[in-house]
């Protein structure tokens, strides 16, 4: 890599590059991360948080969750609760199926989950914090990694006593999401947070927050010194971003994707659904994240009106192909306009657990 950040290691499991694809409650299932790996640029990737108490009383669905492909690896289950001997049991079962590491939420602020004291609940009893990770890295052998927020409110900002805390624990990795509990997704992630949490530890450290473009990504890691950075949301909108940030890491310029591209990604995603779940459900899932995709691109926000109504897999695929059709025939500039600009986007609350 020409600039000065390289790939980095989680024990001895190589990232590279050292970016990873955040994980996101309802839009990182295997099908979501199996397109974004696909464009290239992910260093690992992170299963969706599942719940202990689902996973340690054998729940259907948290096996699903489990689910990942040889070529995702690095690969990363993560869990949440707040019942040491649950999340010591889940994560030797994490192990069991073949994760090269577990990640532990310590950042989910959702009242849910929150109120059992796990997700960003952890940040305000750290010596449960500590005593869960104790036990998991006596249930394991697979590198243990923990991510959190900046703290669980702004007069609670601990994430340089958590991260100490967590390296003396044994933990080998920490993502710091520069938000805190109370913050939500309000305001932007606070990376000097990032910075003081590197120079605190010697063990690997990553950023998360906003990072949407590649000069992001450029500037963040050079204002923190951070070993890697997570891209949750900006691989929704972008599921080239990884390879982008990738290409300049190592001195090319950013590969720009074409409309045959942002076509094919979009077919590749129902395939991919229609192969893992019934129509209805595909439909569903292709209807909410979906019109991520065609973010910026010009009639977006009427396409994903059409999306919203299709009944079938056969309307759905002929809608795309009439979009970008009408697309390629309007010639080169089928870029943004500003009525089509970003619409927001929810956080795990949204999602059952
Ligand atoms: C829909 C959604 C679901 C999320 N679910 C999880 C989760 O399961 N586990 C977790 O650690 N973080 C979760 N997050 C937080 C993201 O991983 C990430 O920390 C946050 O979105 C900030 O990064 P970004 O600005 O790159 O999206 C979720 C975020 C969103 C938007």
């Amino acid at each position: 890599m020409t600039s000065k950040v390289k790939p980095f290691f989680i024990g001895d499991i190589k990232i590279d590059p050292p970016l990873t694809l955040s994980p996101m409650a309802g839009v990182t299932d295997f099908t979501f991360r199996r397109l974004i790996k696909k464009r290239g640029g992910v260093g690992m990737t992170v299963s969706e948080f599942i719940s202990v108490e689902g996973m340690t009383r054998n729940s259907p669905q948290s096996k699903r969750m489990m689910r990942f492909l040889e070529e995702e690896r690095p690969f990363a289950v993560q869990i949440f609760g707040a019942n040491t001997k649950r999340m010591a049991m889940a994560a030797e079962m994490a192990e069991g199926i073949g994760a090269d590491i577990l990640d532990v939420n310590c950042g989910c602020p959702a009242p849910k989950v929150v109120k059992k004291g796990g997700g960003s609940g952890l940040l305000n009893n750290l010596p449960l914090l500590e005593e869960i990770l104790k036990e998991i890295k006596k249930a394991i052998t697979i590198p243990l990694t923990l991510k959190i927020r900046s703290g669980y409110s702004d007069s609670d900002i601990n994430s340089v006593e958590v991260a100490k805390l967590a390296e003396q624990c044994g933990v080998e990795h920490l993502a710091l999401h520069g938000r805190t509990r109370e913050q939500r997704y309000a305001g932007l992630a606070d990376w000097d947070l990032v910075r003081q949490v590197k120079e605190a530890v010697s063990i690997p450290v990553s950023g998360n927050g906003d990072v949407t473009s590649v000069e992001t990504a450029l500037a963040r890691f050079k204002e923190t010194d951070c070993d890697g950075i997570l891209i949750g949301r900006g691989a929704m909108q972008n599921p080239w971003l990884f390879r982008q940030i990738q290409d300049a890491l190592e001195g090319r310029e950013p590969y720009v994707p074409t409309l045959d591209d942002k076509q094919e990604v979009l077919l590749e995603f129902f395939e991919y659904l229609s192969e893992d779940m019934p129509e209805l459900a595909a439909l569903g899932k292709m209807k909410q994240l979906a019109g991520q995709f065609t973010k910026g691109l010009r009639g977006g926000a009427k396409f994903r009106q059409t999306l919203f109504h299709s009944q079938s897999a056969e309307e759905i695929l002929e809608n795309i192909g009439n979009y970008f059709e009408t697309l390629s025939s309007e010639g080169a500039d089928a870029n943004e306009t500003a009525e089509d600009s970003v619409e927001t986007l929810d956080s795990c609350e949204a999602v059952s657990v």
